[in-house]
């Protein structure tokens, strides 16, 4: 009986214990949110990536032809700048590449400028250009916008022509050729009313198995992209995705897209290898500072860039104060926090149960004696 008792008052202290846990774990892990403010000059940068050998992010710019690096706490370099591509020209999407030490760059130049689109590859030790590829249009009249870039297991190249609706491929040598221009990412219609209808495909990621996840702006489908020969899919998914501008795919598989446009960041899984896709989460993004892509720092911690692009492109603006901010699914922590308690809970039970049993054998000891 005594046993029953201080087993029940052991279990509420437990319980409470449980439950101050359970409702605070958003005030907690919000606590511990890594946010990055940097100062630059009017950078306004518009594509970033993880670089994992500097443990820094690299960011582009809307017209200063330079790539930095930004630390986790905020310090701004000057990694490359590059002043013979042309005046003004935009470097958007950014992948880097661990085994050969590269950083690859989307390049674009914004109307009035003269037409350019390039893939550029820069050596991230000596900062050295190792190639510049202009690349080709489908037809003379055919827009052609670089927009971002992944890159596929043996460092080639995929980029988004989010003007022309198609992807580019570009070997690790540099040379570039028109990849996927699948019939099925102009099947469905555009709303002609959007801000941003026209831009078509431009968040590309890839997944190990050998295919990429690709966005689309003005429809907010996402696409499941071969790899190996460029034939595309639409993916199934229950909400269209408007805007999607930066995807990025987490090493759970988990799939996370940001719009701009909504300022939104949704979080995507799917049980069929992207047949179909599932947004179990959407988070609310400052709309204000345009959160444009989301990079993963060590493969699954999700950060957003605030880089102010739409006021950078407005032409009229100076600004020095960019962000870097982790993003995370409060419904995916409030289960991790869930799972801990468990487990807290299973220990301290057991550990309780071993400490009645010792005293179980004590007393028996005892009676023997
Ligand atoms: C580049 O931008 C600067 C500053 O806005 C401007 O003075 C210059 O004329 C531009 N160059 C070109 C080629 O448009
Ligand atoms: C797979 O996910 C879909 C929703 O995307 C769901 O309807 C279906 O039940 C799931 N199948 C399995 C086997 O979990």
């Amino acid at each position: 009986m005594s046993l029953f008792s201080s087993k029940r008052s052991f279990t509420a202290l437990l319980l409470l214990h449980l439950l101050v846990h359970v409702s605070t774990p958003a005030t907690v892990l919000a606590a511990s949110r890594h946010v990055i403010d940097f100062r630059s000059p009017n950078l306004f940068p518009e594509g970033i990536a993880w670089d994992p050998t500097s443990q820094r992010f690299l960011v582009g710019s809307l017209h200063h032809r330079t790539i930095s690096a930004v630390s986790r706490s905020g310090e701004v370099q000057t990694l490359i700048s590059d002043t013979s591509l042309p005046e003004n020209v935009s470097i958007f999407g950014l992948a880097v590449d661990p085994s050969s030490h590269r950083v690859l760059a989307a390049i674009y130049a914004i109307p009035p400028l003269p037409p350019f689109t390039a893939l550029a590859a820069y050596d991230l030790r000596s900062v050295n250009r190792l190639f510049l590829s202009l690349l080709p249009s489908s037809s003379p009249s055919a827009t052609s916008v670089a927009n971002d870039v992944a890159l596929d297991s043996n460092g080639n190249a995929y980029v988004t022509n989010s003007g022309g609706n198609f992807i580019w491929k570009v070997n690790k040598e540099g040379s570039a050729s028109i990849f996927s221009d699948s019939p099925i990412f102009s099947e469905i219609a555009v709303d002609p009313t959007l801000v941003y209808s026209s831009c078509s495909l431009n968040g590309i990621a890839y997944v190990s198995d050998g295919y990429f996840i690709v966005g689309q702006s003005n429809t907010g489908k996402i696409y499941k992209v071969d790899a190996e020969d460029g034939t595309a899919t639409r993916v199934d998914i229950n909400a269209d995705l408007m805007g999607a501008d930066g995807i990025a795919v987490r090493e759970d598989g988990v799939v996370l897209v940001v719009s701009p446009e909504l300022g939104k960041l949704w979080f995507l899984k799917s049980n069929d290898s992207w047949g179909h896709g599932e947004v179990f989460d959407e988070i609310a993004l400052d709309l204000e500072r345009f959160p444009t892509t989301v990079a993963l720092r060590e493969k699954d911690r999700a950060y957003v860039l605030y880089g102010r692009v739409r006021e950078g492109a407005s032409g009229n603006s100076e600004r020095e104060n960019f962000g870097i901010e982790e993003v995370r699914s409060e419904k995916e922590n409030g289960s991790v926090v869930y799972l801990y308690v468990m487990i807290g809970f299973g220990v301290a039970y057991f550990l309780y149960w071993r400490f009645q049993m010792g005293r179980l054998a004590k007393n028996m000891d005892k009676k023997i004696n």
